[in-house]
């Protein structure tokens, strides 16, 4: 789906999200929403913000799972994942605390495997993503899953690739404070759920957004491997959309 600019796009995804919370609602069902962060989601979430307060759209039977965090980062750091999500979307609507579920970056390193097998785990529990939201880094990552990352990856701590880490180093006061690891849904969590709608706004976006819907599906870009995927959207800018 093209739409004119990211502000139409980002109104879009927000209604759709709205939707599915209020028909879970009538249905008294829990809504499970996977989250992405970055620059892309800020425009949406400010949206949802304003149905809270405008609209009365409640977040009491919505759940939520992030897709990632930088690894190792303290929760309270401005850059973290968890810091920005209270900020853009949780401290401003009626979630649950309790409901909030984001990769932990302060995690012991020898209890990473283990956090990301239970994280797997609460996500099978809360019976699996109903909408994942995501956006897509200029190589194609999806969530922080970099070039090479298989279909069958599950959540796990991963290495950065150094243009991630140029790209991101703008959160940062130098790309040497940037964190080198992190730790990210998989791809094959990511394609569990049951509907992904993918954003991507501006034309930095465009080369990325060619090689995953109009190439083959490879590795080499990941958001590529969502073609295998029976219901996912990308809702993208015409900047976004000029490779196309
Ligand atoms: C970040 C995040 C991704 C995000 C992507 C694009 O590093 N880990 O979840 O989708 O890269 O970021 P942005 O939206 O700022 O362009």
């Amino acid at each position: 789906q093209i739409v004119p600019d990211l502000k139409a796009g980002s109104l879009a995804i927000a209604k759709t999200i709205a939707g599915l919370i209020r028909q879970k609602q009538k249905l008294k069902q829990k809504c499970v929403l996977g989250l992405a962060t970055g620059s892309s989601p800020k425009t949406l979430y400010a949206e949802l913000v304003r149905m809270h307060k405008e609209e009365k759209l409640s977040f009491k039977n919505v759940v939520t799972f992030n897709l990632d965090e930088y690894y190792p980062i303290s929760k309270e750091a401005i850059q973290s994942y968890n810091r920005f999500m209270q900020t853009h979307l949780f401290d401003h609507v009626d979630i649950n605390p309790k409901n909030i579920h984001i990769p932990d970056g302060e995690v012991k390193k020898e209890d990473v495997k283990a956090a990301c097998t239970a994280y797997e785990q609460l996500i099978d529990k809360a019976g699996g993503i109903d909408l994942q939201i995501l956006g897509i880094g200029n190589n194609g990552h999806i969530g922080f899953n970099e070039p090479g990352s298989g279909i069958h990856t599950k959540t796990r701590l991963i290495n950065l690739d150094n243009s991630t880490r140029i790209a991101n180093s703008y959160e940062f006061a130098n790309i040497s404070e940037v964190p080198r690891m992190a730790i990210t849904m998989g791809i094959s969590t990511i394609l569990k759920s049951k509907q992904i709608i993918l954003m991507a706004w501006g034309a930095g976006k465009a080369k990325a957004v060619k090689a995953a819907v109009e190439e083959d599906e490879t590795e080499h870009v990941p958001a590529s491997l969502l073609q295998g995927h029976p219901n996912v959207t990308f809702i993208v800018d015409e900047p976004a959309a000029s490779e196309l």
